[in-house]
């Protein structure tokens, strides 16, 4: 004997197959980011080390070059005249020239961005970096340490400075705070809580498994 499909369940088995198909897709794609046959760079900017600290973290996750950016002519030791310093590059919108050179960056497919907050912005080195450098097309990772005030516009500006970028969620914690004295706080059982951190946030955008 004959059995013919009901016409309305092969509608449905057909539906069914489409939007099982979709979700599989769907949760291939969550493995997009993974960083595997990757070239990663790690490039950072770090006064009193917080950021470095985070950078080297990073580093022991996921393996990567690391680069540290360096001022042709470097900002003053003393606070306060860095401050008044950087609030003027930031008015007049001025671009320190980088000492740092960084070969064949057209090899790497996954680039960290390090910096601090520095008034409530991107750190003007950081902003020669991504203004120099052509990163269409590559992946961007920021992350920050701040005296506990927050990213500010840092995150923003890195968007807007590589507007062909595939720009990832970045991380952030609390470093020191020089105004205070405090310089150097992501050792000891802070690092520990920082690593902890890290590896939680690369799983989350799927940078680790
Ligand atoms: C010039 C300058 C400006 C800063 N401005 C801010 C700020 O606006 N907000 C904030 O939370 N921290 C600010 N900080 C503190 C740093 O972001 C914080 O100490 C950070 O952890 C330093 O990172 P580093 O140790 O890698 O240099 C500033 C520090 C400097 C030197």
């Amino acid at each position: 004997m004959k059995t013919i499909m009901h016409p309305g369940l092969l509608i449905a088995t057909v539906i069914c197959l489409i939007s099982s198909c979709t979700k599989a897709q769907n949760s291939s794609s969550g493995t997009e980011n993974n960083l595997t046959g990757k070239n990663i760079l790690i490039v950072y900017l770090s006064r009193t080390n917080n950021t470095k600290a985070i950078a080297e973290l990073i580093q022991k996750e996921v393996g990567g070059k690391m680069v540290s950016l360096e001022l042709q002519q470097p900002y003053p030791e003393n606070y306060q005249a860095i401050v008044d310093q950087v609030a003027k590059e930031n008015a007049d919108g001025f671009l320190p020239p980088l000492k740092t050179k960084i070969d064949s960056i057209e090899n790497f497919d996954v680039i960290f961005l390090g910096f601090p907050t520095w008034g409530m912005q991107l750190p003007p080195p950081m902003k020669s970096f991504l203004r120099q450098y052509d990163l269409k097309g590559k992946t961007l990772v920021p992350f920050n340490t701040n005296a506990g005030f927050g990213i500010g516009s840092t995150f923003q500006t890195v968007k807007e400075l590589a507007p062909s970028s595939n720009i990832l969620e970045g991380f952030s914690m609390q470093g020191g705070k020089e105004r205070d004295g405090v310089y150097l706080v992501i050792q000891g059982e802070k690092e520990k809580q920082a690593k902890a951190e890290i590896i939680k946030w690369l799983k989350t955008i799927n940078i680790k498994n």
